[in-house]
């Protein structure tokens, strides 16, 4: 059977946001449709777009919105600039961890900063123009972090991979993903095992839904499966993304991620972390600096709208953990390999230029 057609994670059609609603797969494939930048933002709270770049990509867009939104209200100067403002304040907050969201954000009021004369229509093109640079400079990306992966799998390879970074969680083809697709191209032979990754399934209902895409040899496993496997010998390696990488090397990535670094390190297995250069945030020096997001009781205490826990039970929900640099075999960017990653080798990263 031919591989059936890929689904998009975001696209831009008449001035409008197309974001595929995450929360919905794998049962069915619907677009969210986003025309002003409050739907950008509920979007992303929602987890209908998640992933970290996807997050970003997603604000940036979210932008090119705004200035359409101030252009038609009429808005200009001083006045536009403020509204402007407040719009990327507001996706900002929209989720705490992964810091591609603010790096977006970053680089699309850098461009509203150089182009400070710019006329309202000017800027709604810029901006519109800039998000698409964002875009599509994640997926050259991710398909270097791919080449770049491949090189550390064998040709025969049983894997460990948590949440979801692929295709999804990106701008396309994905970063621990993208590893692992670059490599099954080459021809390698390849078993994935997925996590389940509770309390949003992210592993099962995307991660898995990756998998069958692609038609590449998977299993999906319970969160708590992992440790046994290890003990029979049935994984080589672990690769995940990142969400944000401190300066010295610690990444948060979604929740149970640290509990998988730890089994791995005890059964000497190596742990990969597969990230852009836009989650690494050299400006907090550890992991301990890094913001973990609490989301709602209700995700854990039920599943798919069913209750699977008393009501009165109390909950904790973090969406991410962090993993000491000390726990990470090798950190894999658009810029090589960083092997037992420190502040020297991440800041030097940013020193190498694109050939
Ligand atoms: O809460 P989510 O689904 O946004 O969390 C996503 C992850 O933790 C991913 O592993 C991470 O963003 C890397 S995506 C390439």
């Amino acid at each position: 059977m031919d591989k059936p057609e890929e689904v998009k994670t975001l696209y831009w059609q008449n001035n409008r946001l197309f974001l595929l609603d995450q929360r919905l797969l794998p049962e069915e494939v619907k677009y969210r449709v986003c025309e002003t930048c409050p739907e950008v933002v509920s979007a992303i709270c929602e987890m209908s777009v998640r992933g970290a770049p996807a997050i970003g990509i997603a604000a940036a867009y979210g932008m090119a919105i705004a200035a359409l939104e101030g252009e038609e209200k009429g808005l200009s100067g001083k006045l536009l600039r403020s509204f402007l403002s407040d719009c990327s304040n507001s996706l900002f907050q929209s989720r705490p961890t992964a810091v591609n969201l603010s790096w977006a954000l970053e680089r699309i009021n850098q461009w509203l900063e150089i182009n400070s004369g710019a006329s309202p229509e000017e800027i709604s093109n810029g901006l519109k123009q800039e998000a698409d640079k964002i875009f599509a400079e994640d997926l050259e990306n991710n398909r270097q972090i791919g080449s770049y992966g491949s090189e550390l799998i064998s040709r025969e390879a049983s894997i460990l991979t948590h949440c979801n970074a692929g295709a999804l969680a990106t701008g396309g083809y994905g970063t621990a993903l993208g590893v692992i697709r670059a490599a099954f191209d080459q021809g390698k032979k390849l078993h994935v095992f997925v996590d389940e990754t509770r309390p949003l399934l992210q592993g099962s209902r995307l991660t898995a839904f990756e998998m069958c895409q692609e038609k590449i040899p998977a299993t999906l496993v319970t969160d708590n499966c992992a440790g046994y496997l290890m003990g029979e010998g049935k994984i080589d390696l672990v690769i995940v993304g990142a969400d944000r990488i401190a300066g010295n090397g610690d990444a948060a990535n979604k929740i149970g991620t640290y509990s998988l670094a730890v089994l791995a390190s005890y059964h000497e297995i190596p742990f990969y972390i597969a990230a852009p250069l836009s989650t690494i945030d050299l400006s907090i020096s550890s992991g301990k600096d890094i913001i973990i997001e609490e989301r709602e009781r209700v995700e854990v205490t039920q599943i798919n709208n069913h209750v699977v826990a008393p009501e009165q039970i109390n909950v904790f929900n973090p969406a991410f953990d962090v993993t000491p640099a000390a726990l990470i075999t090798a950190i894999i960017t658009e810029k090589g390999i960083v092997h037992q990653p420190n502040r020297e080798k991440l800041k030097q990263l940013f020193t190498i230029r694109k050939d």
